[in-house]
């Protein structure tokens, strides 16, 4: 296969002075794109700011021959981080959201600084960087897009409330985005990595640790943002060399009285609860559209039913 370049792109990449962006910077860099290296450079839980990460990351993108620009701002001002891929190349092409802090506690004792901070960085950071880029991306038609969720906010995780609430909003973000982005050929895709950082060196156990190289999840990022590109909309979960697609699945549902002359009561949602929330024949939902059209052809069905039954003289249930 021909290699997949990046020639004449340009890309931001947030927090990509170490761990997971710095990856996906180095991979980018490699391959052709100018890359603005975004990082504030503070600790893991926010606190701080150095322009160390950030230029150490260009200068080793740089020494192997790559074009790359140091920016040194918080995603919270993502206006000014796309202004310097702006001011210094002229355009952008590929944002990857990769910026995050950690604040871990128990829901009972998250301050609520500590809950604004985290929805600052993921989610607010996510929403003004990607708008900022969001006019160009739309005159321009053309735009790459990853969001970084988490497994703790597709699954939830003890002592991660914040986190997850957070990392679940980038998924609802990006879920509206690849739908308003398509007709301008941009593609949104979120991320769900799980790599060797130092947000994971004291979750991870060791072994697996040494294993769970970012480099063996850049080249998935870097597909994700590449022209070839097929997919928006997407939820891909990457480790240790795999990948693999996550989805929200919605029941079919089932009505909740044993016939439509029947009045719904808290007693007959009990009596009908096990088969409302049976997930046997479960479907992916592509678009909002295909609730609506099922909640329609279920009505109809209804109708018909009635309609049938009052022809032929008998009361209407559901089975
Ligand atoms: P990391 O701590 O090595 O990298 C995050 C970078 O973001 C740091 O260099 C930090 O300085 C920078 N940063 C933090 N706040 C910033 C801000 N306001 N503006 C600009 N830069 C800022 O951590 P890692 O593991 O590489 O994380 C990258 C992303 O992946 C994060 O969003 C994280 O939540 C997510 N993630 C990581 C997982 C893992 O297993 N490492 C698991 C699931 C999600």
């Amino acid at each position: 296969m021909d290699q997949l370049r990046f020639d004449g792109r340009v890309a931001v990449v947030t927090g990509a002075g170490g761990g997971l962006g710095k990856a996906y910077a180095l991979l980018l860099g490699s391959r052709g794109a100018k890359v603005v290296v975004n990082d504030l450079g503070g600790a893991r839980d926010g606190a701080g700011k150095s322009a160390n990460f950030a230029d150490a990351v260009v200068k080793e993108i740089q020494d192997k021959g790559g074009v790359a620009v140091a920016d040194y701002n918080s995603v919270v001002e993502g206006e000014k981080i796309i202004k310097t891929a702006l001011d210094n190349f002229g355009q952008i092409d590929i944002l990857i959201n990769n910026a995050g802090i950690l604040r871990d506690r128990s829901f009972a004792k998250i301050s609520e600084q500590d809950w604004d901070l985290i929805q600052a960085v993921h989610m607010k950071g996510a929403f003004k960087t990607t708008q900022a880029a969001w006019e160009t991306f739309k005159k321009q038609k053309y735009g790459r897009v990853v969001m970084t969720s988490s497994n703790a906010g597709l699954f939830g995780n003890f002592g991660q409330a914040n986190y997850s609430a957070a990392k679940m909003g980038l998924v609802g973000l990006m879920n509206t985005l690849s739908i308003e982005g398509a007709k301008y050929n941009v593609k949104v895709n979120t991320i769900v990595p799980t790599a060797a950082s130092r947000l994971t060196e004291d979750i991870l156990p060791p072994e697996m640790f040494d294993a769970m190289k970012p480099d063996l999840i850049a080249p998935v990022v870097a597909y994700m943002v590449h022209e070839s590109f097929p997919d928006s909309g997407n939820i891909i979960d990457s480790t240790l060399g795999f990948a693999t697609k996550t989805h929200l699945v919605r029941g079919d549902g089932a009505p909740l009285r044993s016939k439509p002359s029947d009045p719904v009561t808290i007693e007959s949602v009990k009596q009908h609860w096990a088969d409302a929330v049976n997930m046997t024949g479960a479907k992916h939902v592509e678009k909002l559209t295909d609730v609506t059209l099922d909640l329609v052809q279920k009505l109809q069905d209804f109708d018909e039913r009635v309609k049938l039954d009052a022809k032929v003289g008998r009361e209407s249930y559901w089975t």
